[in-house]
C-alpha cells in the first residue's frame, strides 16, 4: 500500500510564502491539514517595498480550499520580527512544529562592483533571516520533542554562480545553519535538511532562458513536503529539486593522504602526494565535524 502524508494537527510556518516556491509549499502543506502561517512582507526581487497583498492572497487560497492559514507581514531580517513569526504561530495555532527557511532576495553584482549594502541586504534576509525565525522555533520544537526544518540554499552556494557573491556566500551560509541544527536537534527528533531548488519564478525569470517553460515550481515541492512530513526520514541532508529531477547533493571526504604522527612533511613532500590528496574513486559522507577526526583517529592507529 502507498503511504500517504498528512499533517493533520502539524502546524507550519513557511517565510517568503506569498508567491513562487514559498506559496507552493503553504498550498501543499494546508491541502494535508496543516495549519500553515504564511510569511512575506511582500516585497520586489531586489527587497525593497512591502505589501500585505502577497501574503493575504495565499491565505485566502488556502482559505477557499477549505484549509487554515493565517497571514503575517514581518521581515524575517530582524531577531525582533523573526520572533514575532513564530509567536503568529503559537497565539493563533497553538504550536510549531514545521519551518521552511524560503524568504530571499537577490542583489547580483560582480564582486569587484558589490557594495557593502549588498552584501548586507542579502545575508540579512537569506542567512539572518533563517537564523532569526529558526532559533525561536528550535525552542519550541526541543522543549515538545518534535520538529522539522528545511532550509532553502541553492547551487549558486553549493556549487558557485557568476556575480553571487553575497547570495552564493548566505547560501553556503544555510548548508551550516542546516547541519548544526541537525546535530543539536536529533535527539529531540527535530531533522533539519536543505533543499536546493530550480525553478521557474519571478526571482530567476531572467536567469533561466529556454528552460523556463520546463520548471514549474510546483516540481519542487513534493521533495520539500517530504522533508517536512513525520515520516521523513533523513537530517543533515542536502537535496535538489527542480524540472521532474529529485537528486542528493554531498559533502564528501576522501581517505586522503597520511604524512604520518606527529610529522610536518615538506612542501615538496606533500606535493608528491597531491594525488591522493585528492583522489575521488573511495570517499566517505561525514556528518558531523567528529566523524572527521575519527576519520584522523583511524589514520593514527
Ligand atoms: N527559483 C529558483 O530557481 C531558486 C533557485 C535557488 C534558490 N532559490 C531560493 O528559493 C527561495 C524562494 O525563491 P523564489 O524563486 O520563489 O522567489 P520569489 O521572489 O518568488 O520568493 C521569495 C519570497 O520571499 C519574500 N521575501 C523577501 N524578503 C523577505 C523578508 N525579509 N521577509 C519575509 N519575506 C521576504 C518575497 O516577498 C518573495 O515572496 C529563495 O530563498 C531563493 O533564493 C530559488
Amino acid at each position: 500500500m502507498t503511504e500517504t502524508f498528512t499533517f493533520d494537527e502539524r502546524v507550519a510556518i513557511v517565510t517568503g510564502a506569498g508567491g513562487g516556491l514559498g506559496r507552493q509549499y503553504a498550498l501543499e502543506l494546508a491541502r494535508r491539514g496543516a495549519r500553515v502561517v504564511v510569511n512575506d512582507l511582500g516585497g520586489a526581487v531586489g527587497g525593497g517595498g512591502g505589501s500585505e497583498l502577497a501574503a493575504d492572497s495565499v491565505v485566502d487560497e488556502i482559505v477557499t480550499a477549505g484549509g487554515e492559514a493565517v497571514a503575517s507581514y514581518d521581515s524575517v531580517t530582524e531577531p525582533e520580527s523573526g520572533a514575532r513569526i513564530i509567536q503568529t504561530a503559537v497565539e493563533e495555532f497553538g504550536t510549531v512544529d514545521i519551518v521552511v527557511n524560503n524568504a530571499g532576495i537577490l542583489r547580483d553584482k560582480s564582486f569587484a562592483k558589490m557594495t557593502a549594502e549588498e552584501v548586507d541586504a542579502v545575508l540579512d534576509v537569506h542567512l539572518r533571516g533563517a537564523l532569526n525565525v529558526s532559533r525561536p522555533a528550535f525552542s519550541i520544537m526541543k522543549d515538545k520533542g518534535y520538529g522539522r526544518f528545511v532550509h532553502t540554499s541553492s547551487n549558486s552556494g553549493i556549487l558557485g554562480n557568476f556575480g553571487q557573491a553575497n547570495y552564493g556566500a548566505a547560501k553556503a551560509g544555510l548548508v551550516g545553519l542546516s547541519n548544526v541544527l541537525a546535530i543539536e536537534g536529533m535527539k529531540y527528533d527535530i531533522r533539519s535538511n536543505v533543499i536546493a531548488p530550480i525553478a521557474m519564478t519571478r526571482m530567476t525569470e531572467d536567469l533561466l532562458g529556454a528552460f523556463a517553460d520546463y520548471l514549474d515550481p510546483a516540481q519542487v515541492m513534493p521533495m520539500v513536503v517530504y522533508l517536512c512530513s513525520e515520516q521523513n526520514r533523513f537530517t543533515h541532508e542536502i537535496f535538489s529539486a527542480g524540472g521532474g529531477r529529485y537528486a542528493r547533493f554531498f559533502i564528501g571526504m576522501n581517505e586522503g593522504w597520511f604524512a604520518g604522527p606527529k610529522r610536518v612533511p615538506s612542501v615538496e613532500e606533500l606535493s608528491r602526494h597531491l594525488e591522493e590528496i585528492r583522489d575521488v574513486d573511495a570517499f566517505e559522507i561525514p556528518t558531523s565535524s567528529t566523524d572527521e577526526i575519527n576519520l584522523l583517529g583511524r589514520q593514527f592507529r
